[in-house]
């Protein structure tokens, strides 16, 4: 059983059953939804970004210095970090897999922007999202991403979606709606709302609207999902 734990915005981690923790996008410092700082998160064994944005490559540097976890990115951006002293890196591209001791980790197609952190003026290419396969189970973090007809491709290979419904910068719920319809995943775990007032959205809601087609579980920061 892999455990996901939501920590606001586009953060979680999965504990896999081996003891293996793996965060994605860790925006902890200055996310007003963050229930944890940096620190908090004890032993981490992998970072998974999804692209450079400061929400979601967050405090990866800091937590990745003290844990000597390895960052699972794009080739631009684990370059990046490497030039800014974290040791382990694993380049991945979009399409590619790589099989971790823990399980396959696949990046998957998001159709956003490609800058790095805030200040730095340097861009990347395509961000990503991640499939992630743990202890049997398949989940998805869709990163940022519009609505992109290339979800279909995921279609009945996902347990638990990890999915953007705050509109503005990705997906509102609507189409996070019709994404649902493409993937088919059993469950849907919308993030990325909330955070700041343009992307306010009511969970409860997309929750109606998605209906039947996947359980839908609204977590709040700290709570966690047994996949
Ligand atoms: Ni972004
Ligand atoms: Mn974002």
């Amino acid at each position: 059983m892999a455990k996901i734990t939501f920590h606001g915005h586009a953060c979680f981690h999965i504990d896999a059953k081996d003891g293996t923790r793996i965060v994605i996008d860790p925006f902890l410092t200055g996310n007003p939804l963050a229930d944890v700082k940096p620190n908090d998160l004890g032993a981490v064994h992998y970072i998974l970004l999804t692209h450079g944005h400061g929400d979601h490559l967050g405090d990866t540097i800091a937590i990745a210095k003290r844990t000597g976890a390895t960052v699972i990115s794009t080739f631009e951006i684990v370059s990046f970090l490497q030039e800014k002293g974290v040791s382990k890196i694993h380049p991945l591209h979009i399409g590619g897999g790589y099989n971790f001791p823990f399980g396959r980790v696949k990046m998957t197609p998001a159709l956003h922007g490609g800058m790095i952190d805030g200040d730095t003026g340097k861009y990347t290419t395509v961000p990503g999202g991640f499939l992630v396969h743990v202890d049997g189970k398949a989940i998805y973090h869709a990163g940022d991403t519009a609505l992109i007809a290339d979800m279909q491709l995921l279609a009945g290979q996902v347990d638990t979606a990890l999915l953007p419904i705050g509109d503005n910068f990705t997906m509102g719920p609507e189409d996070a709606v019709r994404a649902v319809e493409m993937i088919q995943p059993k469950v849907v775990i919308p993030m990325h709302y909330n955070t700041f007032d343009v992307i306010r959205q009511d969970p409860q809601a997309f929750a109606r609207r998605v209906g039947s087609q996947a359980k839908v579980v609204i977590l709040k920061p700290g709570e966690s999902y047994e996949a």
